[in-house]
Parts: structure tokens; C-alpha cells; sequence
């Protein structure tokens, strides 16, 4: 049996960094000890983020961008110096920072600027100087990927439903890898004069496939398309500079980075932001507001209407910090590259194991190059749901199901799969528990 105490030498010292996070000291399940390896759905959170958050609200609440008295003043501060915290984590400037509920948000407020501008256009209403780029015509294409999540996708459709543009798709082959040199469904044959924009995930929350970010926008801004990446598991994961990736979007949650719920963000080349219509409209995104008409603030306000989640943004500066503060056991990595070098340690043992284990199928990369952590497989002869529910018995918690990717697990035949994912806190002993458990529930249904 394959063991990996000595891949793991060097990295991130999993013990250490598990005390920081109170949850992962409950057991769970008649007294098992918590082994949580469902962060591609949410993470989660270390003191450092639930005290920022407590801290906020025992300090200095009040609404943000709103009020004179010294608490707004103090909230709009932190607020703001949380939006240049993780500006900098992204090689990004503030003012091209959109916080938003979460990646969900993120995207369909770039898939409502195209619907937006496209109805205001025809009714000759105004629009921001450049919207001309976000005004869509029966015809164009929009392209995604068969591996979206659906956040990524169904936006995109909603635009075709009401634009009269037509949605084409990137394939996924066995490998579940991007077919980009497939003559009838590669990137020559999708990517287009007519291609308008190009939606694609990062890194798949399901297949852990890393995409080629950079050919592919390549080939989108040679035709003039604009590029919007779902970064919602690559952003946490390994360092991401969206000044070198060369899209024009990206978007992703802080839930999923040891930040709090309710908190998202939208980084966008300021030229098209600022080319944008609203999203949401009401309070704060203004600059002047008449009986009959308003006119809207510069980026990134027009994006943030009403009161922001100040504690929450907060919240997600100091899961930054947090990160930027992780060092390998021999201080040879730190921040993201460490996280990145760490979780492709424990994706390599993972592939490992669980291709040791008979009646097991990894669905999507085996090897862990151009991978991240998110591990998916079927066992033969147990429904996913059934595999989740013996390894929960066990206090292994997994995500089961289509992972909000349904048209990727149809192109695998599969209703369902089973999903590890690994983060900062997992070490090889997590990964040891999940091939345990997967055997246990072999031989509960007797598969084996
Ligand atoms: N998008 C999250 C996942 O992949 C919820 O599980």
C-alpha cells in the first residue's frame, strides 16, 4: 500500500494550522473525529476571519459609505481596506474590486450588462461610453465549456433567452481534459468571428481539470470576445495574478477561501467596467437621481446598490491575510505557492490511493498535473448517495451528487459522483481515512 509521509515533508504542518479552525476539534457521528473534505463546497473558517468578522461588529458597526459619525467612518476603512487587501492578492487595483454576495452574483452581473445593454439599447435608452461592446445581436455566440458549473452556464443562457444570441460549447474529452484540438469541436471550430464572449471555469469543481486559461483567451480577444473566468476553485487553491492571465473577468466566493458566506467578488478591467450598465440599482450606486431619471457612480459603487456586507468583506481580508501568512514545514514556500505545492501532495496520494482501490473510477485527471484537489469517482455497485452516507457514518464528510454540473456528468454517463476535496487542513491521514471509509462501504454492499 502506498504511504506518504515523506511526499508531505516540506509542506504545510496540517496539526499546527488545524487548531486554528474551532470546528475541525468537534467529532462527529458517535465520537469520530471530523475528517472534512468537502472545502470545494464551502471551507472552513480559521479564528483570525470569525474574530475580524466579531471584531467589526463589536467595534466600529455601521453602514458603510453612508453617515458622517466616526463608527461609519471607521466601517467604510476597514471596509475599503479589505477591498485593497485582496487587490493585492490578485495582482489587481481596488477600484477594479466588485464585492458581491458571491461568485453567483459576480457573474450575472457581467451576464446582465450584456441583457441590459442589449434592451436598453433597443429602446435607445442611454448607456455608458464602450456599452457598445456589451450590446448583443441575434446571432452571436457566447461559448462555454461542457465542464461549467451550472453559476456559469445558466447565466449565459438566460443572455441567449433573451438577446436572441446562441450559446456553443467547449468538449471535455476521456480524459476530462478540454478538447481544444478536436477538428469539429475544438477551439478553430467554436471560437469565431461571430463569438461574443467566452465563460469558462478555471478549474473544474468536479473533474479538478485546470484549464488552459491563457491559449484559450487568446484565441477570444482575437476575435474580440470578452473573457469571464468562474475562479471559484482556483483563487483559493494557487496563486492567481489577473494581470498576467489575460481575461477581462473573474469571479469567485470567500466561502470557498476560509472567508465568511455572503461575500463574493468581480474583478474587471477597469475600461469595462466602467462600460457597463448596473446590475442592481437603488441606494449608493448613484451620482445624481431625478423624478424620472438618475445617473450612476463610477466602478466599482454603480456595481455595490444598498448597504455592502461590510463584516463579511472584512471577514474575507483577514482569510487573505490568513493565507499569505501560511508557511511550508521547511519555509522553503509560502502564501498560495505553499497552499498550491501542499494540496497537489495530498491530490497525488489521493489518485493513488483511491486507483488502488478495485471498483473505483476516478472520473476526470489520474495524474495531478494541471490539477487541483477536487477528486471525484464512482464506486461500482453503490449509488454516490449510499457511498456518502457510510463514509459520513465514519465522520468523512463529502459532497455527493451532479455538483451543479449536470451536463458533465451526463457526458461521463454518470448520475452521480462522490467528491473529496482537499484544503490547508487536510493532511495524508484524511486522505487514509477516505479510502478506508470507501472500502467499508464496499463491503457493507458487498460489492467486493
Ligand atoms: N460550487 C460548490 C461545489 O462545487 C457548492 O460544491
Amino acid at each position: 500500500m502506498t504511504t506518504m509521509s515523506s511526499q508531505l515533508n516540506g509542506l504545510l504542518d496540517v496539526e499546527t494550522v488545524s487548531k486554528d479552525f474551532p470546528i475541525l476539534a468537534r467529532t462527529v457521528r458517535g465520537g469520530n473525529k471530523l475528517v472534512y473534505l468537502d472545502s470545494g463546497a464551502t471551507s472552513q473558517k480559521p479564528n483570525q476571519v470569525l474574530d475580524a468578522e466579531r471584531g467589526f461588529y463589536t467595534r466600529c458597526n455601521a453602514a458603510v459609505h453612508r453617515g458622517a459619525h466616526l463608527l461609519a467612518e471607521e466601517a467604510t476603512d476597514a471596509y475599503e481596506s479589505a477591498r485593497l487587501t485582496i487587490a493585492h492578492f490578485l495582482g489587481a487595483v481596488p477600484r477594479e474590486l466588485v464585492f458581491t454576495k458571491n461568485a453567483t452574483e459576480a457573474i450575472n452581473l457581467v451576464a446582465y450588462a450584456f441583457s441590459n445593454a442589449t434592451a436598453k439599447s433597443a429602446h435607445g435608452r442611454a448607456l455608458p461610453d464602450g456599452a457598445d461592446r456589451f450590446i448583443l445581436a441575434p446571432g452571436d455566440e457566447i461559448v462555454v465549456t461542457q465542464m461549467e458549473h451550472h453559476a456559469n452556464l445558466v447565466p449565459w443562457q438566460e443572455v441567449c433567452d433573451k438577446t436572441g444570441a446562441v450559446l456553443r460549447w467547449l468538449t471535455v474529452n476521456d480524459e476530462g481534459r478540454l478538447d481544444l484540438d478536436d477538428p469539429e469541436h475544438g477551439l478553430e471550430s467554436v471560437i469565431t468571428e461571430r463569438t461574443r464572449v467566452v465563460a469558462l471555469t478555471h478549474q473544474s469543481n468536479v473533474l479538478g481539470t485546470i484549464t488552459p486559461v491563457e491559449r484559450i483567451a487568446q484565441a477570444a480577444h482575437a476575435v474580440g470576445a470578452i473573457v469571464v473566468l468562474d475562479s471559484c476553485q482556483s483563487v483559493p487553491h494557487m496563486p492567481v495574478d489577473v494581470s498576467s492571465l489575460g481575461v477581462d473577468f473573474v469571479a469567485f466566493s470567500g466561502h470557498k477561501m476560509l472567508g465568511p458566506s455572503g461575500i463574493g467578488v468581480l474583478w474587471g478591467r477597469y475600461e469595462l467596467l466602467e462600460s457597463m450598465p448596473p446590475f442592481l440599482s437603488g441606494g449608493s450606486m448613484i451620482e445624481t437621481v431625478h423624478i424620472d431619471s438618475s445617473t450612476f457612480a463610477a466602478p466599482p459603487q454603480r456595481f455595490e446598490a444598498g448597504v455592502p456586507m461590510a463584516a463579511q468583506a472584512i471577514g474575507l481580508g483577514a482569510a487573505v491575510d490568513y493565507l499569505n501568512a501560511l508557511r511550508s514545514v521547511d519555509g522553503s514556500k509560502h502564501g498560495m505557492a505553499a497552499v498550491s505545492a501542499h494540496e497537489h501532495a495530498l491530490t497525488t496520494y489521493a489518485l493513488e490511493r483511491l486507483t488502488e482501490i478495485q471498483g473505483v473510477r476516478v472520473i476526470g485527471p489520474q495524474e495531478a498535473h494541471d490539477r487541483g484537489s477536487a477528486v471525484s469517482f464512482v464506486v461500482d455497485g453503490i449509488h454516490a448517495h449510499d457511498v456518502g452516507q457510510v463514509l459520513d457514518e465514519m465522520g468523512v464528510e463529502v459532497r455527493v451528487g451532479h455538483h451543479c454540473a449536470w451536463p458533465l456528468h451526463r457526458r461521463f454517463g454518470v448520475a452521480a459522483t462522490t467528491r473529496a476535496t482537499f484544503y490547508v487542513y487536510n493532511g495524508p491521514s484524511d486522505v487514509d481515512a477516505l479510502a478506508e471509509a470507501i472500502v467499508a462501504a464496499q463491503k457493507f454492499f458487498k460489492v467486493i
